[in-house]
């Protein structure tokens, strides 16, 4: 558990950042951007999802990627598991946490696993068992939070519904995704309310998309209210291939800056992230989309000038 001070911070970029990217990034930079985020001081690194290649072709070398990833004492590395399959696959390739997603709409639920919410929870289902077995720790995702791409403004109490269903089947933490990036603080503070009735805010994660410029708000909104982790994706990479029309996660290097000027403890370095965030943008062939990273890159270009 986090001291009051404290914040966890969980790097998506690797996953959620890079699964929307339409060139194909090589298992190479991918494995460099994860050496590079651990560095920095990132302790949490989702790093690959074990989904299928069909329907998410960036991930495909998750295998590979989890094989030869050389992992830093102190520094998990947990990766997407939509069913059992996945988990298996997951597994021989030396994952020890993965993460299972639900979706708090019908619609969204059938278009990015193909499944209605009901069918998803008994598919993961078998994953938390063999978890068990094997010692490996779940988080549990829930999508569209605050609203559907297909089916518009999401009712709290459904949030809350499928965040129970996964908590109680076992998930550490509950990550709850603004997957549209349409939230705000007060429709998040809602949803955080109706949550929070069954999951201890300890365990609830917040997980905010930047489309409309409110990921910051949403996060300075949400440690109001209690919460200590935060998802976040280097450079505000990524996207949903299965919610058209949303941007990034919110940037990790704004994350930080925001929560360190709240005084808490983050253990990242800002200058090893922007760094790092410079690194990827270039090899993505663009600005880095964070508005900390670019102002702290035009600062220091100032000072070299
Ligand atoms: P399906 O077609 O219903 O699955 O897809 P199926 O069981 O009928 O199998 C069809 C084929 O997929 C078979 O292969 C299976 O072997 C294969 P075929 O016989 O045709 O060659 N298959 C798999 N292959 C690899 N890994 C697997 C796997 N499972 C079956 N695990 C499925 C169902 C869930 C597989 C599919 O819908 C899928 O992969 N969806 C993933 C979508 C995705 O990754 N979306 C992005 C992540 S969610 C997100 O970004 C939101 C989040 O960030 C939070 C937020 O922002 O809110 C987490
Ligand atoms: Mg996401």
């Amino acid at each position: 558990m986090n001291t009051p001070h404290q914040v966890r911070i969980v790097e998506v970029g690797p996953r959620d950042g890079l699964q929307n990217e339409q060139q194909t990034v090589t298992t190479d930079t991918k494995l460099e951007l994860i050496d590079r985020l651990a560095d920095a001081g990132l302790r949490a690194i989702e790093s690959a999802s074990f989904v299928s290649p069909k329907w998410v072709p960036q991930m495909a070398d998750h295998a590979d990627l989890m094989q030869r990833l050389v992992r830093k004492l102190g520094v998990s590395y947990p990766v997407l598991t939509p069913n059992l399959k996945g988990f298996e696959a997951a597994l021989a390739a030396g994952a020890t946490e993965v993460a299972v997603f639900a979706a708090s709409s019908e619609s969204f639920s059938q278009k990015n696993i193909n499944c209605s919410i009901a069918e998803s929870i008994a598919r993961f289902d078998p994953v938390f068992a063999a978890a068990r077995e094997h010692g490996i720790k779940v988080r549990g995702y829930v999508s569209c939070v605050v609203a559907c791409p297909y089916e518009g403004p999401i009712a709290p109490q459904a949030v809350a519904d499928v965040s129970r269903a996964l908590y109680e089947r076992g998930a550490y933490e509950i990550s709850l995704g603004d997957t549209i990036g349409t939230g705000t603080p007060s429709s998040v503070e809602r949803m955080l309310d109706a949550v929070a009735r069954i999951v201890p805010v300890d365990r609830m994660a917040g997980h905010y998309h930047d489309t409309y410029g409110m990921a910051v708000a949403n996060v300075d909104a949400s440690w109001r209210f209690g919460l200590r982790t935060f998802d976040s994706s280097i450079s505000g990479l990524g996207g949903c291939p299965y919610a058209k029309g949303a941007t990034g996660n919110v940037a990790t290097e704004d994350v930080v800056y925001l929560l360190q000027g709240l005084g808490a403890d983050t253990g990242i370095d800002l200058d090893a992230l922007v760094d790092t965030s410079q690194w990827i943008s270039d090899r993505l062939g663009r600005a880095p989309g964070s508005r900390v990273a670019r102002a702290m890159l035009a600062k220091r270009a100032a000072m070299t000038a």
